[in-house]
């Protein structure tokens, strides 16, 4: 973590970033505002934002995004569409929230550009890795959360909660498209153990959210390890040493 001048002449302690990922239906914004309120509780600003969207020029990109009419452009096209939302989302929600000394927590970020358009529309990991760092920067998230469900139950938890409603473009993929999602989600993670965790988003929501919040104490919120206490004594031979 790096402190920084908020240009009012004092040092802020720059706030954390986290973000959480995974599959359609995992239960993402449930848990996404349970640690909101966690958080707040113990006194942090808190900036719950999402993606595609967050920002208002982002949340016009994100209607094109998710109708489908993205579509056309093929992987690499919708990369670039969804890393242009990305650019405006992280220099106007997240960067000016994470100077300020507020923790930042994002429905999906990057990793879903790794996952949904570099795995699936096999793009060239090269590309997509420069969008990224053209897109995130210094924005990178301090802790990664995958939310981990099988296909079959996440898309059955999507079917109820839109009732009659009509799937977006990726909830109406079929299964395999969802476990190579899966899978794409898990290599990050595996590769990345030191900023992501999984988290088996199957078991119930407060044994799910008291998992995440373990993480958050001891990675984010732990304090450096007290120094053991001198006593008198000790001091007194030290002294003399
Ligand atoms: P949303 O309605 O927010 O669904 P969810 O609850 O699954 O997050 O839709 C976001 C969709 O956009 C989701 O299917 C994943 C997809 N997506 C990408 O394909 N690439 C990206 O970079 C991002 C951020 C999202």
């Amino acid at each position: 973590m790096t402190d920084q001048s908020n240009g009012s002449g004092g040092n802020v302690r720059r706030g954390r970033f986290i973000t959480f990922e995974g599959g359609e239906g995992a239960g993402k914004s449930t848990q996404v505002s349970r640690l909101v309120s966690r958080l707040e509780e113990r006194g942090i600003e808190v900036v719950a934002t999402r993606e595609p969207g967050g920002s208002p020029r982002a949340e016009a990109l994100r209607q094109v995004l998710l109708s489908g009419a993205a579509q056309r452009f093929g992987p690499a096209g919708e990369a670039i569409l969804f890393s242009s939302a990305r650019i405006d989302h992280v220099d106007n929600t997240i960067e000016p929230a994470l100077a300020r000394g507020a923790w930042v927590i994002s429905d999906r970020f990057a990793d879903s550009t790794r996952a949904y358009q570099g795995a699936l529309g096999k793009l060239d990991r090269r590309f997509i890795m420069e969008l990224e760092r053209i897109a995130v920067g210094n924005a990178q998230p301090d802790l990664t959360i995958f939310l981990d469900i099988p296909p079959e139950a996440g898309l059955l938890r999507v079917s109820k909660r839109r009732g009659g409603e009509p799937a977006d473009r990726f909830e109406a993929e079929g299964m395999e498209f969802h476990s190579t999602l899966r899978n794409a989600f898990a290599e990050i993670a595996k590769a990345e153990p030191e900023r992501c965790i999984v988290v088996n988003a199957l078991a119930p929501e407060d044994v799910v959210a008291a998992a995440i919040w373990r993480e958050v104490e001891t990675r984010l919120l732990g304090e450096a390890p007290q120094k053991p206490r001198r006593t008198r004594r000790r001091q007194k031979a030290e002294e003399r040493a």
